[in-house]
Parts: C-alpha cells; sequence; structure tokens
C-alpha cells in the first residue's frame, strides 16, 4: 500500500483491472485472482523490494558439495541474500524503482523456480505456506484496491511517507503505515456484513 500511495499510476492500472474483470458489483475471491495479472504483479514487485525475509533462514550444508563454480564444505552456514538478488542491477532494468509492470508478459514466479525473486525461499526448505501466504496477500491487497478509494491521512504528501524498514528475520516497515479509506468505490449493499 504504501508503494501504491507513491505511484499513483499503478493504483490507477489496478482499479481499472479490477473494474474491467471483477465490475463494481462483487468482492474479489481467490478463484478471480488468475484473472488479475496486475494485481499479481503488484505483488511480485514488492515482495521483490521488500522481502519479509531478506536473508531467507539461515541453511547449513549437510555435506560438502559444489554450488555455481564454489565448494561449500559440510556444516557451512549459508545465508542467502535475497534482498540484494531483488536489488540486483544486472537482474532487474532500474532496481530501485516500483515497477509492477516489469512483471507482466514475463514467465518469473514466486515458487522457486526463478533464482531471481526468491520471497519463499526454494528448494526442500522453502515455505511451506506460501500458496496460503500468497492467496491471503493477493486477495486482501486486491479487495483494499477494488473497495475503497485510500489517501493519506491530514495534509500528509506521499513525500513525507518514511519508507524505512526494521531489519530482523523479517523486515516490516519501520513506522507502520496510516492510512484512510476516503470513499467506497464499490455498490454500498456490500459494505453491510451482518
Ligand atoms: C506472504 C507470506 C509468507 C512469506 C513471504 C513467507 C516466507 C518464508 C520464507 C522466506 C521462509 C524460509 C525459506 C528458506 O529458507 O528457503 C519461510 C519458511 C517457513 N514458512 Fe513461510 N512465508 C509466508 C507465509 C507462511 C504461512 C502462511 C505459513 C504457515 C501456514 C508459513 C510457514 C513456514 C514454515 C513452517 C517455514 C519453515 C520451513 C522449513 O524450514 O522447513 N509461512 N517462509
Amino acid at each position: 500500500m504504501s508503494e501504491l500511495l507513491k505511484n499513483p499510476e499503478a493504483i490507477q492500472k489496478a482499479t481499472e483491472e479490477l473494474d474491467r474483470v471483477m465490475g463494481r458489483d462483487r468482492w474479489v475471491e481467490e478463484k478471480d485472482i488468475v484473472n488479475l495479472p496486475y494485481i499479481e504483479a503488484i505483488v511480485k514487485e514488492t515482495m521483490r523490494l521488500h522481502h519479509v525475509a531478506p536473508l531467507l533462514v539461515p541453511l547449513v550444508a549437510r555435506d560438502d558439495c559444489r554450488v555455481a563454480g564454489y565448494d561449500i564444505l559440510r556444516n557451512t552456514r549459508v545465508v542467502v541474500n535475497v534482498w540484494a538478488i531483488g536489488r540486483d542491477p544486472t537482474k532487474w532494468e532500474k532496481p530501485n524503482e516500483f515497477r509492477p509492470h516489469r512483471f507482466i508478459g514475463k514467465n518469473i514466479d514466486v515458487k522457486g523456480h526463478d533464482f531471481q525473486l526468491l520471497p519463499f525461499g526454494s528448494g526442500r526448505r522453502m515455505c511451506p505456506g506460501y500458496g496460503l501466504g500468497l492467496k491471503v496477500v493477493q486477495s486482501t491487497l486486491a479487495n483494499l484496491l477494488h473497495g475503497f478509494e485510500w489517501k493519506l491521512p491530514g495534509d500528509m504528501k506521499t513525500e513525507d511517507l518514511d519508507m524505512d524498514d526494521r531489519f530482523g528475520l523479517t523486515m516490516p516497515r519501520k513506522i507502520p503505515l496510516l492510512v484512510v479509506p476516503s470513499k467506497p468505490r464499490l455498490s454500498l449493499h456490500l459494505y453491510s456484513f451482518e
């Protein structure tokens, strides 16, 4: 949501897609996500720039092995810096810019097959909850954008948003985002949850 507030064009593209695919008379369900490639692209782009676990989880080599020409001895502790991979200029054009469009028409997934984007890790120790995690993030974001117009509180400007992260095993925003749903976008009967 923070990156989107700083990129109103991306919000516009996402809401155009939502209006075209969903109309304004129902909320987004998990099954709709396959028809919302721009929403998927926003989630991938967010995971590229703001990895939930920037160094994955430390691993230990069980046996001597050779990976990409490097000899890794048994018991070596291996730390994979996916934060750096996500910002590697040899892998990504203008890596520090939030550009969901870079994923449109590309076959880059987040399920451990494409080593330039590994938000859930890869291989045997990859996140077993990736299916649930991905669905929850995609459908929640889609509904936030589908259901409301958003603005920053008071006179706050997007330039005032502090985009720093707090480093740890997981890396959330340093200062939580405060954002206001300013207008409903859907038919009003959809907002009563009795
Ligand atoms: C968007 C949401 C999530 C993200 C980005 C995420 C990310 C990750 C990452 C990066 C790892 C380390 C993988 C590696 O070292 O290669 C991991 C491990 C793990 N995740 Fe997730 N995860 C998410 C949601 C979930 C959910 C919903 C569950 C459970 C329902 C879950 C359960 C686990 C477990 C048990 C491990 C340890 C696996 C192992 O070490 O064998 N995660 N996750």
